[in-house]
């Protein structure tokens, strides 16, 4: 008889303590669920700070963060001093990821005699430059209208356009023409050029390399 006490209403070991051994594994499991959410919004926190960029791809990635924190080239400055950031530019999304991955695993940085870099995943177009409102490209074509004094010259419009997939669209009263890719030009974390200059010899602006110069 005393032996079945467990059973009796008056004797609930069993019954009281089951719930609250479901209670503290609950406690548990909600504070690993918070300290995982913590490291999650840590994570993110962190991985949205250029620094993260270089934690651990020391090499190709120091310059480049260095380059960002540091460097007055006049497009990163500029990008810098408007809080654009690494991940702005280059959403974390996994194709991204593993190109760049890639290209670091084969230290594969080898620039061609444009000054592009060879391997390289990435060039930013029309459509990436003006996404999200950051350029306005009528703006930026009239600004260099008559480049350089000379009537009818203009880097952002032209007979030239980039054909490939990332193409931009075709531009109101553009005379068919497509917007190059602005990486063309205009490097961001290198030195840009004058693309034009591969065949003509057109005004380049102070710091820019001269495609022209190295035919002379
Ligand atoms: C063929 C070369 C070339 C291409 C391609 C090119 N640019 Fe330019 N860009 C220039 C030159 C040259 C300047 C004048 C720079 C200077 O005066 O220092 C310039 C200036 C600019 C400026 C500064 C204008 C201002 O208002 O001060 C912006 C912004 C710009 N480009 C954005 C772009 C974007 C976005 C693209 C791609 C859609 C692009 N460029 C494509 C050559 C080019
Ligand atoms: C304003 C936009 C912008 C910002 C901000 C920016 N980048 Fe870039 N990044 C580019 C462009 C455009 C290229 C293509 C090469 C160039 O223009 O120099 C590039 C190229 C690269 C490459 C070479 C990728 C390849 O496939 O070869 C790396 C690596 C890189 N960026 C890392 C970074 C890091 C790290 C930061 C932050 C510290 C950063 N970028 C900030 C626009 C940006
Ligand atoms: C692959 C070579 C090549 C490239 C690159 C090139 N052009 Fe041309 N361009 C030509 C040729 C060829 C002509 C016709 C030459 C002529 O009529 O004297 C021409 C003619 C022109 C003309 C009219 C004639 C003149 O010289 O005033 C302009 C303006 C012009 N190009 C601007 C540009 C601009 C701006 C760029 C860069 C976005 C560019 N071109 C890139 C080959 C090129």
């Amino acid at each position: 008889m005393p032996d079945k006490d467990t059973g009796s209403p008056f004797a609930p070991e069993g019954t009281r303590k089951r719930p609250q051994v479901k209670r503290k594994r609950w406690a548990i499991a909600g504070c690993i669920a918070a300290v995982l959410v913590a490291l999650g919004v840590g994570f993110n926190v962190w991985h949205a700070t250029p620094q993260f960029c270089n934690a651990i791809c020391h090499q190709p990635m120091d310059s480049y963060v260095e380059g960002y924190l540091e460097s007055e080239q006049p497009i990163m400055a500029a990008h810098r001093e408007a809080n654009v950031r690494c991940l702005d530019c280059h959403p974390a999304t996994l194709k991204e990821q593993v190109a760049e991955a890639t290209s670091w695993m084969r230290g594969d940085f080898k620039v061609d005699d444009r000054g592009n870099l060879v391997d390289q995943g990435i060039s930013f177009d029309y459509k990436k430059c003006t996404s999200g409102g950051c350029h306005d490209f009528e703006d930026i074509a009239s600004s260099t209208r008559d480049w350089g004094g000379q009537k009818g010259v203009n880097p952002h419009f032209s007979h030239q356009y980039y054909g490939g997939e990332d193409s931009g669209e075709v531009l109101a009263g553009s005379m068919g023409a497509y917007a190059m890719d602005c990486s063309y030009c205009h490097s961001s974390h290198g030195t840009s050029q004058m693309w034009c200059n591969g065949c003509h010899d057109f005004k380049t602006p102070d710091g820019w390399e001269n495609p022209a110069a190295s035919r002379r």
